[in-house]
């Protein structure tokens, strides 16, 4: 018994010996996973959300703190900075983001984001936020009813990833008075982009508009506002109209959400929401 006990572990170490060493020997990779999976390089383009100028963000890979990969400022995607670059053995690849000086090393993320690679391909990482892990995806109840009706959905938007608004306002005259009278329906021209998990879309066209929403939540500090497209052509990614609601009177964020869904999985149709953080002239 203890004979054959020796002998498996025996086995089972040399076995994985020489897998490694075949890895090793074909794949310039030693890595802990079966041989058929290992990847020799693969292009991966970082993309993390910034909105301090001050800052140069980097990605640390695994623990090498001494080879930071640093990200540029997109022009077109901003608030997104950028880096594509060639990763490799990308299959034991984690890696934290930096944010600030680079030697002041309390500012790197306290936990490690992986990559799930699979041979062949390029890839993203999603619009990531520092210091935001990423937990498990959302799973709702399942549909019990069959739909009578196709909801509409925009991809750009999913209950599990927060996404993010960054909005120029247009005249700030206009801006100031809506937010100095909450009361007074002010509709202020704005430009700007939304960052979503993988997407971007960009408020470019004449006709986007930002006012304040709702009517007793006004008389809260923290306001609700809506996004009006009034212009000619339909925009590409987004509805015309959009209300970002700040539950000023629901610190969890979560009781609309939760009865949205609800709705949905018993078949009534029901508007349809995410969530997202808001810049407005920052
Ligand atoms: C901003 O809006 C105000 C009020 O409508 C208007 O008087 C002013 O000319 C606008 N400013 C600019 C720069 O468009
Ligand atoms: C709510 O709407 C009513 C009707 O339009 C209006 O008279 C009232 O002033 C509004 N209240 C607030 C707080 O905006």
């Amino acid at each position: 018994m203890i004979k054959n006990t020796f002998k498996i572990i025996y086995y089972f170490i040399f076995s994985r010996l020489i897998l490694s060493i075949l890895t090793i020997l074909f794949n310039n990779c030693f890595v802990n996973v079966k041989a058929e999976e290992v990847v020799k390089s693969v292009n991966i383009r970082f993309q993390l959300i910034n909105t301090n100028l001050n800052i140069r963000p980097c990605v640390y890979r695994n623990d090498d703190i001494s080879q930071p990969i640093e990200l540029e400022k997109s022009d077109e995607k901003y608030p997104l900075y950028l880096k594509d670059v060639e990763i490799d053995c990308p299959n034991d690849m984690e890696f934290k983001y930096h944010y600030g000086d680079c030697n002041d090393k309390t500012l790197i993320e306290d936990f490690y984001r992986s990559l799930n690679i699979t041979p062949g391909e390029s890839y993203s990482t999603e619009n990531e936020f520092y210091n935001r892990p990423k937990t498990k995806r959302v799973k709702f109840l399942p549909e019990i009813w069959e739909r009578p009706y196709e909801p509409s959905s925009y991809d750009i938007f999913g209950i599990d990833y927060v996404g993010t608004f960054y909005l120029l306002s247009k005249n700030a005259t206009l801006l100031e008075n809506m937010n100095q009278i909450p009361h007074s329906n002010v509709k202020v021209p704005f430009e700007g982009i939304y960052i979503g998990e993988k997407d971007t879309y960009k408020f470019e066209d004449k006709g986007w508009e930002l006012s304040i929403a709702g009517n007793y939540s006004r008389m809260f500090t923290k306001q609700s506002f809506k996004i009006v497209y009034k212009g000619d052509d339909e925009p590409k990614f987004l509805p015309v109209k959009l209300k970002l609601k700040g539950f000023a009177n629901d610190a969890t964020m979560l009781r609309e959400p939760i009865c949205l869904e609800l709705l949905k999985k018993v078949g009534i149709p029901t508007y349809r929401g995410s969530f997202a953080r808001l810049y407005i002239d920052k």
